[in-house]
């Protein structure tokens, strides 16, 4: 009876269709070996116009011809290059100013080995030169974010620690089971500190856009061999922070962002749902995000994540080791970890709030299964079988060491004090600037960072007058805007208030003619922002990356003037080359 149903159910679907191919055949006349081809043909050019669908979307994509074409026309082109290259010469003169020292405008730059190995006083001697370069000086605690800590007695610990490890490399444990160990137990350490099950697992990176580039790959092959999905997406806040776009750039992957709220600055759900499609593979969340220090709403993300089988990824590179001990330290924050169920990786940096030295972050996963595909294995290399967790093969087992010192260091007690302190300092400074009339605070923030805006003139303004009183802020655009990433620098007495204080009296000034146009080196933000074709912007923010390689501009090669000359050809040994043939000769015969 039933078997009778389904039968009768197919032959409904598959009869009408026999009779459209009897059809089709009989009007177009085509032989079955053209339909295949042309079926085959037909979804070729479909796939490809799929993969032509730019990844940072249609719009974008369509700007970027249009500029293309716009830029074959030669007097805009001729004007446009010139635009660039007038703003490549200023880029390139500012960069050598800070190349500069008192004295000498005209910097020096060693651009070949000396003949002589130099005596380790004359190395620390040029070392202590360059230390000095530029009139820049964080221990003035006046920079965002950069120097996390810096304090003499962490610094002397790290000295200790170089001299110990500075030849170790994880990639031998044969060699090095100590630093193995020690990055176990980072690992573990991390875990815990996040409420990791006792599956939760990961590895110790070099920092937090490695981490991110880590998870995408996990979660990439993750979809493509467990979940049989092609062409994988990862669906990003657009406050994520850049390492995002990066991974899947590296990884050839679509990425898809995800607006925000203007009130809350954190991703907004309704949209980040409508965006989800079968390829997604990822979802991420902030805590916090880097531009403006809100939280998104995880517990929301991880919902969708449940919802839909899809993997939640924690961006607490920036705040996980102040959020960690917040709580402890008599804070309350949203919970963002483990513990939400639907939380799948985490990563936090140990180089900014664990303030362990550079290089190092640690990625977690809630399982091992995902951990898997992070990983790279070679089976038929004939240099041997080759695996590596992370991007590297050699690491520096000396940064591993330097985390683990730093970690045990400090420990729980040595954490949440610092964690009070910072965050005090950063309640202080966001209380004080809402109530500069003049400005405004984005968002709520409840971590270190406070962004900074202004409905009355432009911000940039702002963060001009400050770079003059040796204030470092980061400039932010979309909106124009500046924060303030609050380190333990910060704590230290009278600083949150020479901070408010040197605002306080910017504004003011600012305010007596709020239209004037902001000058000076944060111009470039703000006119960067007019430019619709992004591409533009990309060019001459390669000349920036150029110039910062730059030794062969005229005048500034002249870097072994102090160095002794010596004969620098390099002569093929020709006694050794006839021994080679010779004994080539000798085996072919
Ligand atoms: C939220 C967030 N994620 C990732 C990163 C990237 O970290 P890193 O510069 O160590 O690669 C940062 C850096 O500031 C960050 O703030």
């Amino acid at each position: 009876m039933c078997a009778d149903k389904c039968v009768d159910s197919v032959r409904a679907i598959v009869d009408p269709l026999v009779q459209l191919r009897t059809y089709l055949n009989q009007v177009l006349k085509l032989e079955p070996l053209v339909l295949v081809g042309g079926t085959a043909a037909a979804c070729y050019i479909i796939s490809c116009a799929f993969n032509k669908i730019p990844k940072d979307g249609v719009t974008e994509g369509f700007k970027r011809y249009l500029f293309k074409k716009a830029r074959l026309i030669p007097s805009f082109r001729k004007e446009i290059d010139s635009q660039i290259a007038a703003t490549g010469k200023e880029i390139e003169e500012n960069l050598l100013k800070l190349y500069t020292d008192e004295g000498n405008d005209n910097p020096e730059f060693i651009v070949r080995l000396p003949c002589q190995g130099l005596s380790n006083d004359a190395i620390i001697s040029k070392l202590e030169d360059y230390m000095n370069l530029g009139t820049y000086k964080w221990e003035n605690n006046r920079v965002s974010g950069t120097v996390y800590h810096g304090g003499k007695e962490l610094t002397e610990l790290n000295t200790k620690v170089f001299s110990l490890a500075a030849w170790t490399n994880p990639l031998h444990p044969d060699v090095f089971p100590g630093v193995c160990k020690m990055e176990a137990e980072i690992v573990r350490i991390a875990a815990e500190l996040f409420h990791g099950s006792d599956d939760a697992c990961g590895t110790v990176t070099s920092g937090g856009t490695e981490s991110i580039i880590l998870a995408v790959k996990a979660y990439r092959d993750y979809a493509v061999r467990v979940r049989g999905i092609s062409n994988p997406e990862i669906l990003i806040p657009v406050t994520a922070h850049a390492a995002f776009d990066k991974a899947a750039e590296l990884l050839n992957m679509r990425v898809k962002h995800v607006g925000i709220s203007k009130a809350t600055m954190k991703v907004r759900l309704d949209v980040m749902e409508s965006m989800i499609t079968k390829r997604t593979c990822m979802l991420v969340g902030s805590t916090p995000a880097f531009p403006h220090g809100c939280i998104d709403d995880i517990q929301s993300i991880a919902k969708l994540g449940l919802k839909y089988n899809i993997p939640l990824h924690v961006d607490a590179c920036l705040g996980g080791f102040l959020l960690a001990f917040m709580p402890k330290s008599g804070f309350q924050v949203p919970s963002f970890d483990f513990s939400v169920d639907g939380v799948t990786s985490i990563s936090a940096d140990t180089h900014k709030y664990g303030f362990a030295p550079k290089g190092s972050s640690v990625l977690l996963f809630s399982d091992k299964k995902f951990r898997h595909h992070q990983y790279f294995v070679q089976t038929n290399w004939p240099g041997g079988i080759y695996a590596t967790s992370t991007l590297a093969g050699s690491r520096p087992g000396v940064v591993i060491a330097g985390c683990w010192s730093s970690l045990l260091h400090f420990g729980l007690n040595g954490y949440t004090e610092i964690t009070r302190k910072i965050i005090n300092a950063a309640r202080r400074i966001e209380a004080g600037l809402r109530d500069i009339p003049g400005i405004f605070v984005y968002g709520e923030p409840q971590v270190s960072v406070i962004a900074i805006g202004s409905d009355d003139f432009d911000i940039y303004r702002l963060a001009d007058s400050l770079n003059k009183k040796g204030w470092s802020l980061n400039n932010l655009q979309f909106p124009s805007s500046v924060h303030i990433c609050v380190t333990y620098r910060h704590t230290e007495e009278g600083v949150v208030d020479q901070f408010l204080k040197d605002v306080t009296d910017a504004v003011d000034i600012i305010k007596l003619n709020p239209q004037e146009k902001v000058s000076g080196a944060v111009a470039l933000y703000a006119t960067s922002q007019q430019i619709p074709d992004r591409s533009l912007v990309g060019d001459i923010i390669t000349i920036y990356m150029d110039a910062l390689y730059n030794t062969t501009k005229k005048g500034r090669d002249g870097g072994d003037t102090y160095l002794q000359s010596c004969d620098r050809t390099s002569k093929p040994n020709r006694e050794n080359e006839m021994h080679l043939n010779g004994s080539l000769d000798l085996s072919t015969e």
